[in-house]
Parts: structure tokens; C-alpha cells; sequence
């Protein structure tokens, strides 16, 4: 989503600006724009529509300044129009903002301002900002910025340059991420740590309604109430940021996907105990007494990291004999939620900065409730927000769909169900196999990806189909949502996932000669109870792509489209079947011409509501 740089030192504050958006650039976005302080003392901005490189073929005139700040913008309020592209100038052209968030009340700030007789160049909430500081401004650029924000309702992370005073960038926060890397004699902001990780790991994370003042030689941070604090220095590890390259892959979907072998491992490092059958996962700051006091676990996420959540509680239901359930953050968080205090929440997210789990956990938090966080990006706003938890480790990633994230998360979560479980009545031996079967986990998820079946049929199948169905039970229920969504986000395929038994309540009706049904039938406790509803949807015409475990000849030979995939415990089996579907989205999308780590109106980091 939208997505925040700025620059202080003595480079040309263009090209490090252009260079942070274009490592941005993977979160989605459909203009940009940037504005700078001329050695002169004007502001000079410039916007496009499209891509950053479209930016960055229209400043071959930007004057050498050493000051600016950039944005990518992903539309919510008014069209994708450069009018519309960040930054925003007041009318006086002497303050530039660029804005992440959103202005609730923003209608009623522009009818004010409009009756005082600014007037209006753009159809975003944004604007108000630079006229609204404006209005405030009498030369002290944190008053003016603190006063402003004091009549704003919603969310923002913003930068602000003052023409007048090209020695600082002034930045403030409220739901939206913000972060300062210190540099030798310069200094960036970022909306993601992902942009300045090239320059410094020396980072200060703002927090909500803090502000400060960014100058070449570091930050100062207040609280918006005019209380200061220490500007605590965290170093960035480069295992959580790595640079962002494909090395040879010809996109990063693909790369990801490859990559789980290593991811899951990571995932998995130093936390499985072997011999003695267990897990530790320190940063949940549990021994066993705590762990046994927890009556029931609420997975917490969206999108993928749902579906993440909802193996994990399956896992923890059927493993540890924890009630367990995953829940829709962005449900969750407005229905006035029971928060039982016995429960633990489980706030699952790739970024760590999705608003909707942010929201959840704030709710939980509020009701005095037990949260601690499944995330993947070190010190984001949830990690940093529950203050407990698992870093999952995958690694940056850089597509928009998430694949990597999803098998560590998955990992993760049975790190944790196997500790749990081991505090209630999951035995010595039995805890030593789930240790094990983890650690073959990397192994195997490797071997399939060396020989992954017949994906090039399968997606000639899907490609020409209208609409696709996605069945599975238990285990693998979340696994055909997870692969619909895949297919729907990557591909702009039609298609919905069911649990195979419900399917004869209704979406049966849409299979007709040749529809293509993937079917996820592993050697589970389900196995023959799928071959019943893969017999139903067959009488029916329907062509039967089934991901099912090598050896299974039954299966093979029922299936019109056949990919075997390793055997593992049932519980394990979501971190197989899923890597099937991952490559079916990306070759799909592939075939059809789509833009398979951009996919359209998505964004990577879904930071409003
Ligand atoms: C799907 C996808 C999204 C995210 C969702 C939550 O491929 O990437 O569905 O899973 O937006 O994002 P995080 O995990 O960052 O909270």
C-alpha cells in the first residue's frame, strides 16, 4: 500500500528518494510523486500515474537538493489521477505533505477550509493537511504539524518539508508505520524499514502519536502532547530485510515459492528440542505452567495469514485438545468481542502492520486480554504492539501474495502446538515424532519442489475454465481456501473453495461437463471419505485435478490430472498440499499475461481499513 520516503544529507536527495520507492515498490501502488527543497529555498514536486520509473523519467530536471520526500500512492480517496499522487502543496507552494492513512472526518476539515476560501486541487483527504498546516503555521513547523493533528480523526503517517526550513523533515504518526534510519551525516524516514535498510540497520521506530524532527544529523521524537522521549536505537537484522533481488528467478513469486525449503528451516532453528520431545519459543514468554493455564486459543489474521491461523487451530484442537478457532480480524474487531481471560489470542501477520489484526489486537489489548503476536517483519507495529510472541522468519517478502509467509506461519503455529500440547496429554514418544516429522518438514517440502507433477496441465485446465472449485476436508479445508485465493488474486480466476462434504449443499449445482475440480486428498483420516465426494463431483463430468500423497495408486488412477506430493502427518500436510496450489497461481497468471507479483489493486501491506 501506500508507501513513504524521505531524505536528509548531502546525496542528491532525488535519486535516494527514487531508489527508496523502488524498493517500495513491491507493496503495491498506482502513482508517485516527490518534492524537494532547491538550494534556492522553493519547493519543486512532481507526480506521475504508473510506475516509479515513470517518476523517475520525469525528474531528469530536479535541482540538486539535498532535502525531500517521496510517496507511492494506492487510491482510497478519489480516482488514480496526478492531481490526486502525493505530495500535496498548500496554496502558497511553501509546504509539501505526503500521507499514508486516513482523514475520517476529512469532509468536514475541506468544508471549513473551502469556506475560508482555500481552495481544493485534489479529491484526496490528504489536502486538508498542507492547507491545514498551513493555517496553523507561524514558523515553528512542529506547532503548526501538532495543531493540525489535533483536529484530524483516522489514521496517517505523514512527512512534511517546510520550504523555510530546508534543515528538517518533520514526520508524526497514528496508525500507520513510520521509521528513521540513521546514517553518517544523513538521515531517511520510511514508511517500511524494507527502504532504508540499504543506507543503515541504526533505526528509531516512531510510535503512535509521537513526532519528530529529522535532521542530517539524526531524530528528535516528542509525543504529540508535547512530552519528549528518548529516541531508542534498535538495530535491523539483514536476515529480516535482505536485499530485495531475484537472483535468477524471473520474479519474486516464484523465488518465494522456491525458497520455503530454507524459510521453514529458519523457521524451525534452534526451537525444536528433539530428545526431549518439545519446542521452546522464548518469545512467548511462557513456561509450562503458564501454557497449561490456557483454556482456548483465537487465531486472529487476514487473508492467507487466516487461513495460517486456522491450521494452527486445528493443529492446537486436535494436538494439544486446546478449544481452539481462528477468527477474521477485520470481524473481530467490530463486533464487540467476548475476550475470556483464559483465553491466548494469536494475532498471525506476514507484515505485521495489516490495520484490521492491528485493530483486533488493540481490541483484545483494551479488554485487558492475552495477545501475543505470529509475525514475520522484525519490530513492525503488531510485533512491537503485543510485545510477545514468534517471529516466523521467512524472510523478506517481495511478491504481493504471500507463500513463503504462509508455510512459515503454518510452522510456527505447530512449533507452538507442540509445546502446548506437550503440557497436556501429547506424550514423550509421541512429542519426539511431531519433533521429528518437523524437522523432515524442509526435506521434503524440497523434493517436491524438484519434481512438482503435472502443473503445466493443470493450468491449461484452469486457464480455460470459467469458474474452478477448490475441495478439501480437515486439515486441508484451509488449504483449498488458501489455494482459491492464490488463483483468484494471481490469476483473476473465478473460483471458490468448499470442505468437501458441503459441497453437495450447493456449489455442486455449478459442475458440468469438464469444470475443473482441484480436489486436496492426502492420506488423512479423510482419505475415504474424499473418494466418495470425489466420485460425486465426477458423475457429474467434472475434471478432477487431485493433490494427493505418493504411492496412492487409488487416487492416481481416479484423478484425470494426478500430483502426488510427499507423505507427512496429517497435521504437516497443509505445508505440502499448499505448494502445488502456490505454483498452479503463479503458472496461471503466468499464461495469462498478468502481472504475477503486482497483481492488480492489491497491496502488500494492507494498512487501512
Ligand atoms: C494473500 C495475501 C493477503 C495477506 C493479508 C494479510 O496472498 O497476501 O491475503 O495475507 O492481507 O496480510 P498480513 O499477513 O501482512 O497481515
Amino acid at each position: 500500500m501506500c508507501g513513504i520516503v524521505g531524505y536528509i544529507g548531502s546525496d542528491l536527495a532525488c535519486e535516494r528518494l527514487i531508489e527508496g520507492l523502488r524498493r517500495l515498490e513491491y507493496r503495491g501502488y498506482d502513482s508517485a510523486g516527490v518534492a524537494l527543497i532547491d538550494p534556492q529555498g522553493d519547493l519543486w514536486a512532481r507526480k506521475r500515474v504508473g510506475r516509479v520509473a515513470e517518476l523517475d523519467d520525469a525528474v531528469f530536471d530536479a535541482p540538486e537538493a539535498q532535502i525531500g520526500i517521496a510517496h507511492t500512492r494506492w487510491a482510497t480517496h478519489g480516482g488514480i489521477t496526478e492531481p490526486n499522487a502525493h505530495p500535496h502543496l498548500d496554496a502558497t507552494r511553501q509546504i509539501a505533505v505526503v500521507h499514508n492513512g486516513i482523514i475520517e472526518n476529512m469532509h468536514a476539515l475541506r468544508q471549513q477550509l473551502e469556506s475560508e476560501g482555500v481552495h481544493f486541487r485534489s479529491e484526496t483527504d490528504t489536502e486538508v493537511l498542507p492547507h491545514l498546516i498551513r493555517k496553523f503555521y507561524r514558523g515553528d513547523p512542529v506547532a503548526a504539524v501538532r495543531a493540525t493533528l489535533r483536529l484530524v480523526r483516522g489514521t496517517y503517517g505523514i512527512a512534511v518539508l517546510f520550504a523555510d526550513h530546508p534543515d528538517r523533515i518533520v514526520a508524526a504518526r497514528l496508525g500507520s508505520p513510520l521509521v528513521v534510519g540513521l546514517g553518517e551525516g544523513e538521515t531517511v524516514l520510511a514508511s517500511d524499514p524494507q527502504a532504508i535498510i540499504e543506507l543503515t540497520r541504526r533505526v528509531v521506530y516512531l510510535d503512535d502519536r509521537e513526532i519528530a524532527v529529522i535532521s542530517r544529523d539524526g531524530v528528535k521524537v516528542e509525543r504529540l502532547d508535547g512530552r519528549t522521549r528518548d529516541a531508542d536505537i534498535t538495530l535491523i537484522d539483514d536476515e529480516a530485510y535482505g536485499v530485495a533481488d531475484l537472483q535468477g528467478f524471473p520474479h519474486f513469486m516464484l523465488k518465494e515459492i522456491h525458497e520455503q525449503p530454507e524459510s521453514i528451516q529458519r523457521c524451525l532453528r534452534g526451537r525444536i528440542q528433539g530428545e526431549e520431545g518439545n519446542a521452546k519459543l522464548g518469545g512467548f514468554q511462557m513456561d509450562p505452567r503458564a501454557l497449561v493455564r490456557i483454556e482456548r486459543v483465537i487465531a486472529l489474521g487476514c487473508g492467507t495469514s487466516y487461513h495460517a491461523g486456522m491450521v494452527g487451530a486445528m493443529a492446537l484442537e486436535s494436538l494439544a485438545r486446546v478449544p481452539a478457532r481462528a477468527e477474521v480480524a477485520s470481524e473481530f474487531r467490530y463486533r464487540n468481542p467476548i475476550i475470556p481471560r483464559d483465553a491466548l489470542f494469536l494475532a498471525v501477520s506476514q507484515s505485521g502492520e495489516t490495520m484490521d489484526t492491528l485493530g483486533a489486537v488493540q481490541e483484545v489489548l483494551v479488554k485487558g486480554g492475552h495477545v501475543a503476536g505470529v509475525v514475520n517483519v522484525v519490530g513492525s507495529t503488531i510485533a512491537r504492539t503485543t510485545g510477545k510472541g514468534v517471529y516466523v522468519h521467512s524472510g523478506p517478502e517481495i511478491a504481493v501474495a504471500s507463500t513463503k509467509a504462509f508455510t512459515s506461519q503454518v510452522t510456527a503455529l505447530m512449533v507452538f502446538t507442540l509445546m502446548v500440547a506437550r503440557t497436556r496429554n501429547l506424550s514423550l514418544d509421541a512429542g519426539r515424532q511431531m519433533a521429528r516429522a518437523l524437522e523432515e518438514l524442509p526435506a521434503k517440502v524440497h523434493a517436491y519442489l524438484r519434481d512438482p507433477g503435472p502443473i503445466q496441465v493443470a493450468v491449461e485446465a484452469v486457464t480455460e475454465a470459467p469458474y474452478v472449485l477448490f475441495l478439501g476436508r480437515g486439515f486441508s479445508y484451509p488449504v483449498a481456501l488458501e489455494g482459491a485465493l492464490k488463483l483468484k488474486e494471481i490469476a483473476y480466476i473465478p473460483c471458490e473453495a468448499y470442505p468437501s462434504g458441503e459441497m453437495k449443499h450447493g456449489p455442486i449445482a455449478m459442475i458440468d461437463q469438464g469444470a475443473p475440480v482441484l480436489f486436496l486428498a492426502p492420506a488423512d483420516q479423510h482419505r475415504d471419505k474424499n473418494i466418495s465426494n470425489l466420485k460425486e463431483v465426477q458423475a457429474r463430468g467434472a475434471r478432477l485435478i487431485v493433490v494427493h500423497t505418493e504411492g496412492d495408486d487409488e487416487l492416481a488412477e481416479l484423478a484425470d490430472l494426478s500430483i502426488p506430493v510427499p507423505a507427512v502427518p496429517d497435521y504437516l500436510s497443509p505445508l505440502i498440499t499448499v505448494l502445488p496450489l502456490q505454483l498452479l497461481a503463479y503458472h496461471a497468471g503466468l499464461a495469462l499475461g498478468r502481472d504475477v507479483d503486482k497483481p492488480r489493486n492489491l497491496a502488500k501491506s494492507v494498512t487501512v481499513e
